[in-house]
């Protein structure tokens, strides 16, 4: 790494507003929100640096270690896991979940730097890396067959402006019976009412649907630049068989 980073370590940043500066030898400087992820993800190593080293982000640890155990507890075997990563960034996420044996298919993110990025830091995770918005993507039916996707992973990619709960839903519902979700997201979203993601966690567990929430787990997710701890949930989900009527 050749150069410094100075986080904003004011009290009270929401995380969409919270910004770094970069300073390089030359005398250089360039100072971005964490959230402009174009900018963050073209630089090598920074979004590691800030997210992972120095503000301890959990989320694809946790988010892994939730999904293999919940898969376990349920007679399934993780090794038949194709997983869609979805907001994958530059393969943090895709990375853990492989370390566990799962085989990470595709990647998608909106961000073409979050592509290049994860090609550049993680060549061969993927076999398959789509940028856009998830609602532009053609045909996901025929990318489910095709790939034989069977899961989708989701770390710290919903609400605040990133992935929908409509979007997420859209992706989802061309998944097989017996597929698997497992996305982390803000504890206060994860509520109902808290934001959209929320009301559909909600439904799941109204059993007004045909996909079963099997682990829903509070943790730290990371550190606010200023210290403050924020707390998120993993949530694993699988698809059942559909339910007859009476
Ligand atoms: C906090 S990063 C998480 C990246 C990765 N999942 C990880 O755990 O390292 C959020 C990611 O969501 C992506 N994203 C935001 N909005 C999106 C959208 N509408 N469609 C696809 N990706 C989106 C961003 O570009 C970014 O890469």
């Amino acid at each position: 790494m050749d150069y410094e980073v100075e986080l904003d370590d004011q009290p009270g940043r929401g995380q969409h507003e919270e910004s770094l500066t970069v300073r390089y030898p030359d005398g250089r400087s360039e100072t971005m929100r964490l959230h402009e992820y174009d900018r963050v993800y073209a630089i090598p190593g920074l979004y590691e640096e800030v997210v992972h080293n120095r503000l301890k982000c959990d989320s694809p640890r946790v988010l892994a270690d939730t999904l293999v155990a919940a898969c376990e507890r349920a007679g399934d075997d993780p090794a038949r896991l194709r997983a869609f990563d979805l907001g994958a960034g530059n393969g943090v996420m895709g990375e853990e979940v492989a370390g566990r044996g799962v085989k990470v298919v595709v990647g998608s993110d909106d961000s073409a730097p979050a592509r290049d990025a994860a090609q550049r830091d993680r060549p061969g995770l993927y076999e398959e890396y789509l940028v856009g918005d998830v609602d532009d993507l053609d045909d996901l039916e025929g990318l489910v067959r095709e790939r034989r996707l069977n899961t989708i992973i989701c770390a710290a990619s919903l609400g605040m402006g990133h992935i929908t709960a409509e979007s997420f839903e859209r992706l989802w519902a061309p998944f097989p019976a017996g597929s698997w979700f497992a996305v982390t997201l803000a504890d206060a979203n994860a509520e109902p009412g808290g934001s959209d993601f929320g009301d559909y966690l909600a439904r799941l567990r109204g059993g007004g649907d045909d996909t079963e929430i099997l682990a829903d787990e509070p943790f730290r997710h990371r550190l606010t630049m200023a210290g403050e701890p924020i707390g998120y949930r993993a949530v694993v989900a699988r698809k059942g068989l559909p339910k007859l009527a009476r």
